[in-house]
C-alpha cells in the first residue's frame, strides 16, 4: 500500500446504547480511489460525519496528511483539504447553481467574506478568479447550460453533479463520496464514473462509498469493508468479493 494521506484509528461514535462506529481502523491511500462497502447501517455515512467534523467521535483519532485532525473543526478540516459529500444532495433552494458553487468556493478560503468587507481591487481580483472556478468547473461537469437554474429545478443526477462540484471549488486533496451515483440515470452514472476517474487523474485521493458493486470494480484501487461499526477486512474487489466473512456480512442485508 502506498502512503496514505488519512489514518483513521479506533474510531467510535455512539448515539446512546448504538455503537454505529465501534472501534473501526483503516488507512486511505494517497492518490487513489479506495472503495468503503459494507452492508447498510455498517456505518459508512456516520464514518464521514465523524471524519469531516460534524458529529462528534466517542473515541478514537482522524489523521489527515499526518495531522490529527480528530478534534478540527468542520471549515478547518475543509481548509486542510479535505472535502466530503452528502448522501442526500444538499443545495441551498433559493440559489442557483452558479451562486451555489460561488459561495462554497467562497467560504474554504474564509478570505472572501473579510475582503468583501473591506472592499477595495484585491475583491475584484479574488472574485474573477473565484468566478472562472466556477465557470471551468462547470463546463468541466457539463452544468454549464443550467448555471441560472435553481438548485431545487436540478434533476437528481444533476444534483449529485454539483454535489461534486462544490466540493471540487476547494481544490481538495482528499475528497469523500457518499453514494454520489445512487438514483441516478444510466447515462448519467457512466458520466459521473468518468469525473471520478478524472478527479483521481488530476492526482485527488477518493474515498468512495457505492453500493452498486460493478462500479466499485470498475472504479476503485482498493476495497474496505465495514460492517457493524467496524473495519472487516480490505483488498482488491475480486479478493473481497470472493471474501467469506464479507459475504455472510451481507447475506440477508441486500438493498431494497
Ligand atoms: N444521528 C443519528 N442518530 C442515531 N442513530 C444514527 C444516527 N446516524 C446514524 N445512526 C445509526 O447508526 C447506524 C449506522 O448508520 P449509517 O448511516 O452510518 O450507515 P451506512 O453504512 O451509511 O448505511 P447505508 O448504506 O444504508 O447508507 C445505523 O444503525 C443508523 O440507524
Ligand atoms: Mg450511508
Amino acid at each position: 500500500m502506498s502512503t496514505p494521506i488519512l489514518r483513521i484509528q479506533n474510531l467510535q461514535c455512539h448515539f446512546g446504547g448504538l455503537r454505529a462506529l465501534d472501534g473501526a481502523s483503516f488507512d486511505v491511500s494517497a492518490k487513489k480511489v479506495t472503495g468503503l462497502i459494507g452492508p447498510n447501517g455498517a456505518g459508512k455515512t456516520t464514518l464521514f460525519n465523524c471524519i469531516s467534523g460534524l458529529l462528534p467521535k466517542t473515541a478514537g483519532t482522524v489523521v489527515f496528511k499526518g495531522v490529527d485532525i480528530s478534534t478540527n473543526s468542520p471549515d478547518k478540516i475543509t481548509n486542510r483539504g479535505l472535502m466530503r459529500t452528502f448522501q442526500l444532495a444538499r443545495g441551498c433552494p433559493r440559489m442557483t447553481v452558479f451562486e451555489h458553487l460561488m459561495l462554497y468556493g467562497r467560504s474554504q478560503s474564509g478570505e472572501g467574506v473579510i475582503a468583501a468587507l473591506m472592499g477595495g481591487k484585491k475583491v475584484s481580483i479574488e472574485e474573477a478568479e473565484l468566478r472562472d472556478k466556477a465557470l471551468a468547473l462547470a463546463k468541466r461537469l457539463k452544468l454549464d447550460h443550467v448555471l441560472d437554474n435553481l438548485v431545487t429545478a436540478l434533476s437528481g443526477g444533476q444534483k449529485k453533479l454539483l454535489e461534486i462540484g462544490r466540493a471540487l471549488m476547494s481544490e481538495p486533496e482528499l475528497i469523500l463520496l457518499d453514494e454520489p451515483m445512487a438514483g441516478v440515470n444510466p447515462a448519467l452514472v457512466e458520466q459521473i464514473a468518468e469525473h471520478l476517474k478524472d478527479i483521481r487523474a488530476r492526482g485527488c485521493s477518493i474515498l468512495l462509498i457505492e453500493h452498486e458493486m460493478a462500479l466499485i470494480e470498475a472504479l476503485c484501487d482498493d476495497v474496505v469493508v465495514m460492517a457493524e461499526g467496524k473495519f472487516l477486512t480490505r483488498g482488491s474487489f475480486s479478493e473481497v468479493a470472493s471474501n467469506k466473512t464479507v459475504q455472510e456480512a451481507y447475506l440477508g442485508m441486500k438493498r431494497s
